[in-house]
């Protein structure tokens, strides 16, 4: 398989988008970053910046023309709309497309009908593995990688920790494993895909930082502060009964936080990435940063 030299991202501003495309501009890619018409975002000069309407094929597939892959890095609201992108992806020869996946590993995860951004990823990785049996010469890659753990602690979004204000949610027991992931570590996955094309072509991934337990962060956090954190306890159970709740009221959007907390976090729930294969080891990449020094880092940024 030729090695793959120019890259598209589209929705490099998000949260995740600005490290991808970091992760893949230091391993040497040549990046174009496909952004909406309605957007305000700003990118590095590093980058060529094409600002379309994402939503026309004709408009991504004459923008995608001479790129060798696409990463989608788009935002949850929007997963839906991959298959557009996949089929301009196609009509312009791009040979290799990353889903905007990089959370649970979806083709594993239980619970599939209550997770309503999990279905949409679900029915665009379906849809990839129909494509790639079309045309051989086309390939996709799936990541997951749990958590993205210093996003989390920064934007006290599910992993229940407030380093601010020394509070913090423990679900159950506390001692659950669950994968968690650096962004750019998430960066430095992806330009290593894309560098390994035919090892990871038509596969789903899974690597991870490290996995941890909410009882070990925070005793860090508490260790490294000096304080005691004042904790609320939630039950898995009470989780799953909200996210159904909201579910049946219709209420997508509320269903998504107290979901995203049972699947990872809650005793009873089945590893959503499984924590026993790292294939960080099959794409040759590690992440150097420990959970203490991670934790330190964080601290020192509040
Ligand atoms: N595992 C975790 O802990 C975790 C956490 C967060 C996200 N994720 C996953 O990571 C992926 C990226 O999420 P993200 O949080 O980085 O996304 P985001 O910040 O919400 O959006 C990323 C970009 O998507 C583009 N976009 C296209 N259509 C859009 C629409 N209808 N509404 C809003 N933005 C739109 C925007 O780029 P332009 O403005 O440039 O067009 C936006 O900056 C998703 O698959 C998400 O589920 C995982």
């Amino acid at each position: 398989m030729a090695a793959i030299k120019k890259v598209a991202v589209l929705g490099g501003s998000g949260n995740l988008g600005p490290h991808v495309v970091n992760g893949l501009l230091d391993a040497g890619f040549e990046v174009t970053v496909i952004t909406r018409l309605e957007s305000q975002a700003t990118f590095t000069d590093k980058v060529t910046v094409k600002r379309i309407d994402i939503t026309s094929k004709e408009a991504v597939e004459s923008v995608l023309q001479g790129h060798d892959a696409l990463v989608s890095t788009i935002s949850p609201a929007a997963v839906g709309d991959q298959k557009t992108i996949i089929d301009a992806a196609v009509a312009a020869k791009v040979r290799r497309f990353l889903p905007s996946e990089f959370g649970v590993d979806t083709r594993r995860t239980e619970e599939k009908s209550l997770g309503w951004i999990l279905a949409n990823k679900l029915s665009v990785t379906d849809y990839l593995a129909e494509v790639a049996k079309k045309n051989p010469w086309f390939s996709w890659t799936g990541l997951a990688v749990g958590l993205f753990f210093d996003w989390g602690i920064k934007t006290q979004f599910l992993l229940g920790i407030n380093a601010k204000d020394k509070t913090g949610t423990i679900v159950d027991s506390g001692n659950k494993p669950y994968a968690a992931t650096h962004v750019s570590f998430i960066g430095e996955a992806v330009a290593a895909i894309l560098k390994k094309p035919e090892e990871t072509a038509n596969k789903y991934l899974s690597i991870f930082s490290f996995a941890i337990t909410q009882n070990e962060v925070l005793k860090i956090f508490e260790e490294e502060t000096g304080s005691k954190f004042q904790i609320t306890q939630l039950k898995g159970s009470e989780l799953i009964k909200a996210a159904t709740d909201s579910v049946a009221k219709g209420d997508y959007g509320n269903s998504v936080v107290p979901f995203v907390q049972y699947t990872f976090l809650a005793d009873d729930s089945k590893d959503p990435v499984d924590i026993g294969k790292n294939d960080a080891d099959l794409l040759g990449i590690k992440d150097n940063l420990s959970l203490r020094e991670s934790i330190k880092k964080e601290l020192s940024e509040i």
